[in-house]
């Protein structure tokens, strides 16, 4: 009898770890829909939320380094999404 109840607190002690690492493991992936998205996607859908997406010309490389930081915490973007943004925009100058 001792001994069930002892693998039985194992299996619930491996099942309950394996939850954790999964959901954290998880959770730091960038997800599918936007590791697909171009820069000029992820442009074209955040950019016009607040204003009219600014055109990529607008800016010198070095302005958009520091508008598209402001624009990040303002628009609340992931790394990914504002770096796909960022090289985009600086594309075309
Ligand atoms: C949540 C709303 C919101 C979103 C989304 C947003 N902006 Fe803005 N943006 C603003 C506001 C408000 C201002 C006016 C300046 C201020 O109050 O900070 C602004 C100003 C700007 C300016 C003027 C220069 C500056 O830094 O103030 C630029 C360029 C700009 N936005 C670019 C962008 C780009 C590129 C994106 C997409 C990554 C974006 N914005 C997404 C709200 C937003």
């Amino acid at each position: 009898m001792k001994k069930i109840n002892r693998i039985t607190t194992l299996s619930a002690t491996l099942i309950v770890i394996a939850i954790i690492a999964t959901t954290l493991i998880n959770g730091c992936k960038t997800p599918e829909a936007i590791a697909s998205k171009s820069g000029a996607q992820l442009w074209g859908e955040n950019c016009n939320r607040c204003h009219n997406a600014p055109d990529p010309t607008t800016y010198s490389d070095d302005q958009w380094d520091v508008t598209t930081e402001h624009m990040r915490q303002k628009a609340l973007l992931t790394d990914v999404e504002i770096t796909k943004i960022r090289t985009f925009l600086k594309s075309a100058n």
